[in-house]
């Protein structure tokens, strides 16, 4: 079974009506996600990452939809990050079945809009209880595991893509997925449930990667030759699908509006890059883009904030006992 990214915790709380799934602790979620191991100063997901840089080329097609500044024509830079799943800053890059892409735009002094991507289309499950229930399973092992998806139908779409997907030879040749819905709100006010992907413009064969960096090394050998493209192509829900459920993709008759182009222009080690130091938030929404209910938006949102209060705290114990030894 190639599943593996999310390793997660959920602890019952009181105070939960009769049908309500108990709530998640962020804590917990950390709690697990980090394991036993220790990498202070590290994300507790995706640890291992690259700091990229660069601009969105918008084409104004979006602008009817959003009143998002950076959808009327004209570029908008972005400081981001390209990832791998897991708790480990070191581990293998062709290891991780999951690879990731987060950007932070700043639309104006008041203004920002951060978005963490990963390659799946959907989730395996609904709700952030039932993901505690997954994890425990793939903790468990693989027995469990079967059960857990004969027990749960709705991780169907998410067993078909994870059965077909072909990692490719580069981070360039990925296509990011928002996984959950968010509403584009236009200038009179009326919104519209979107999903969104970064579309790769190549194709890179799995080929002549080697070594526990290579898609690092791939990436930043790739930038220095030539600017990495991506379409940004949005999904509009229409009226019957449920922008709340992200276990499931909406029909591929559904309209879809490219709203530009995500330009990658410069790369750098995530320690010495600007990216290291942003909680890429799901929910940190600029005017013009807006939250659905999805119960997993909020999850992964406190979940992000516990993971970054760790690992600035660490990050500033570290530094001030690099300068006591001075
Ligand atoms: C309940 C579900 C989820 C939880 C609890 C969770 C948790 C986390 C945590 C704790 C981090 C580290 C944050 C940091 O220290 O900055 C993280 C990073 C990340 N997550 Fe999730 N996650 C969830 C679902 C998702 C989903 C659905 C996606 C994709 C759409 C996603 C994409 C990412 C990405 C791309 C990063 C790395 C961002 C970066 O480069 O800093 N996560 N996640």
């Amino acid at each position: 079974m190639k599943y593996f990214y999310f390793a997660l915790l959920l602890a019952p709380t009181a105070g939960l009506t009769a049908n309500a799934p108990p709530q998640v602790s962020a804590q917990r979620f950390v709690d697990l996600q980090q394991g036993s191991a220790n990498f202070a100063g590290f994300r507790r997901a995706h640890a291992k990452g690259i700091c990229v840089s660069g601009e969105f080329r918008a084409n104004g097609k979006l602008a009817d939809y959003s009143k998002a500044s950076l959808f009327r024509n004209g570029t908008t830079p972005f400081t981001g990050r390209l990832s791998i799943a897991g708790n480990n800053p070191t581990a293998p890059d062709l290891k991780s079945p999951v690879r990731s892409l987060a950007l932070s735009f700043t639309l104006s002094r008041t203004e920002q809009w951060r978005l963490a991507m990963n390659t799946p289309p959907v989730m395996a499950v609904a709700d952030p209880h039932t993901f505690y229930q997954q994890i425990k399973a793939i903790q468990a092992g693989p027995a469990a595991v079967k059960q857990f998806f004969t027990e749960h139908p709705e991780s169907n779409e998410f067993l078909a893509w994870a059965g077909q997907y072909q990692p490719t030879g580069s981070f360039a040749a990925e296509t990011y997925h928002s996984i959950n819905a968010f509403y584009l709100v236009n200038a009179n006010g009326k919104q519209h449930a979107v999903r969104w992907a970064m579309q790769p413009t190549v194709s890179v064969a799995a080929t002549d990667l080697h070594g526990d960096d290579a898609l690092q090394q791939e990436i930043t050998a790739r930038v220095a030759a030539k600017p990495v493209v991506f379409d940004w192509v949005f999904t509009l829900a229409e009226p019957m699908d449920d922008e709340n459920n992200p276990t499931k993709a909406w029909p591929d008759s559904r309209q879809q509006i490219s709203a530009g182009q995500i330009v990658l222009t410069g790369t750098t080690a995530q320690l010495e890059g600007d990216c290291h130091a942003i909680n890429f938030d799901p929910l940190l929404l600029p005017s013009g883009i807006a939250a659905t209910a999805d119960p997993i938006l909020r999850a992964r949102s406190a979940a992000y904030a516990e993971s970054y209060r760790r690992r600035a705290k660490e990050q500033l114990h570290g530094a001030l006992a690099g300068s006591n030894n001075e």
